[in-house]
């Protein structure tokens, strides 16, 4: 067994690596390294809590590791990119219910726990520290499925609003925190169950009213909750490596939240309580008009004015993980700038449905970072591109944020692909995104639609330019 000196230093040396892989996922060109420090860095944690006094029983956590370790490793390679998000949100669900089992077992035997006196009454702090993860923990485990089935299309997508929602919320709110407080007063299950059973219910409750388009937010705010959960449940086991490791994930998803609520526009506050987004209410506000003029073109006629072209940006949306054209989209790339033609990629910061979607695909495609351009580098680069070539993304690129003041999204930043001087769509109709709402770049004169799946217009513009 290590003596305490080493296992602070260990812990120390852990925390560090997960502090330069929290560093390294900052940026697509050092998240695989960034990836790396974080594996060993849990992977050191892990040893050094295994070899700790207090673990007793090694066959139960050897048998729930190789459970563990063998559904996620088989998860890891069979789950598709597109199911990634609901997959995010899946574990974030883990890491509550995690938190709310040891709560409860650590309130069932607190001795065991070291977290009561010699007379087996619970430290005061120690009922603090229980009601924070508890209260957290349950609430991420609830919220999280939610979003799971959102994302996965279990549950609708659209935001569930009825009357007298964010009362109803507020009076399980204080109840719930009245619970918790009775339970630090005199900690006995009655005020615990009641406080976790409040805690389950309004997990769902505050999920129900948010619409598919501000998912991405959500999965990120997601994120922060289990950070906080794991801490909370880091003071209860007085284990430091598990609060600085759920400070750190708490606090990075709170900022991360923070940033895509700028890159919408948006407050936190308005995303959680807006039930904006989602397809009837949003169609209801400017869904896809009928009868409106397009003009459409064969993936063929696309190669054609892609290789006459200088310069190309593209833009990606979540079409392109529907339809898994990554790697087709990579041996465009390769034969457009073999030809001479300037290719660039515009990322909006909530293309897709969660945070980096459209980094991860294409950095799986291994397209090379220096040609990937945030939003706010390549927006006033469009003027002066010949061809903006759009694939399977729609609110992102929708003008009515910037041009139509009654629109829903009128004020979210948008990637302006209006501007540049021709434009290719890549998408299978004209069907709304994931907001509901048309969008008036399709019907613009200098618009091109290619109606296909993007994978095979892909793979056909390759052949044609072939
Ligand atoms: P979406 O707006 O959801 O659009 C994706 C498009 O991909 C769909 O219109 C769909 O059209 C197409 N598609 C689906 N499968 C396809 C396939 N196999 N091949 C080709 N196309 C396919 O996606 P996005 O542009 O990535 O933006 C989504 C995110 O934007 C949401 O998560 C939301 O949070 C966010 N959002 C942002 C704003 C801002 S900031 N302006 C506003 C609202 C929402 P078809 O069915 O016709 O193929």
């Amino acid at each position: 067994m290590l003596s305490i000196n080493w296992v602070a230093l260990l812990y120390l040396l852990a925390s560090i690596l997960i502090v330069f892989s929290l560093k390294g996922l900052s940026s697509p060109a050092s998240a695989r390294r960034g990836n790396t420090y974080g594996m060993l860095g849990m992977g050191i944690a892990v040893l050094v809590t295994l070899q700790l006094s207090n673990v007793q029983n090694y066959m139960w956590i050897f048998v729930c590791i190789g459970i563990g370790g063998t559904i996620g490793a088989i998860a890891a390679r069979k789950v598709p990119m597109t199911h990634m998000p609901q997959t995010v949100a899946f574990m974030h669900s883990l890491v509550g219910l995690a938190a709310v089992l040891i709560a409860v077992s650590a309130f069932a035997n607190p001795t065991a726990y070291g977290i009561a006196d010699a007379s087996g009454v619970l430290h005061t702090a120690s009922r603090i520290e229980l009601f924070l993860g508890t209260f957290i923990g349950a609430i991420t485990f609830t919220a999280s499925l939610i979003a799971f089935g959102k994302l996965h299309g279990f549950i609708s997508g659209n935001p569930l609003v009825f009357k007298g929602q964010h009362h109803l919320n507020l009076v399980l709110g204080i109840a719930m925190l009245s619970f918790g407080a009775w339970f630090c007063v005199n900690p006995t299950w009655l005020p615990f169950l009641l406080m976790l059973s409040i805690a389950l219910v309004l997990g769902v409750l505050l999920i129900v009213p948010i619409g598919g388009a501000d998912m991405p937010v959500i999965v990120s705010m997601l994120n922060s909750y289990s950070g906080w959960a794991a801490a909370g449940i880091g003071f209860t086991l007085n284990n430091h490596m598990l609060i600085v490791a759920g400070a750190l994930v708490g606090s990075s998803g709170a900022i991360l939240s923070y940033i895509m609520c700028k890159a919408m526009n948006r407050s936190l506050f308005n995303v959680l309580l807006g039930g904006f987004g989602g397809d009837a209410p949003a169609a209801a506000a400017g869904g896809v008009k009928k009868d409106r003029p397009v003009t459409s073109g064969a993936a063929e006629d696309a190669a054609f004015m892609l290789q006459n072209a200088r310069s190309v940006v593209i833009v990606p949306g979540y079409g392109l993980a529907v339809a898994r054209a990554q790697h087709a989209l990579k041996e465009m790339v390769e034969a457009l700038t073999h030809a001479g033609v300037k290719v660039r990629f515009a990322i909006h910061p909530v293309a897709g449905r969660m945070p980096g979607h459209m980094n991860v695909l294409l950095a799986e495609a291994d397209v090379p970072y220096d040609i990937v351009h945030e939003m706010d580098e390549i927006n006033p680069e469009f003027a002066d591109t010949d061809i903006a070539l759009v694939i399977g993304a729609n609110d992102v690129t929708n003008p009515a944020a910037k041009n139509d003041p009654s629109s829903p999204i009128y004020g979210m930043p948008i990637l302006e692909v209006a501007k540049a001087r021709n434009i290719l769509i890549i998408k299978r109709s004209l069907s709304a995104g994931y907001a509901g709402l048309d969008n008036d770049l399709f019907y613009m004169d200098k618009t091109m639609m290619i109606f296909d799946d993007a994978k095979k217009a892909c793979e056909k513009i390759v052949q044609s330019l072939d």
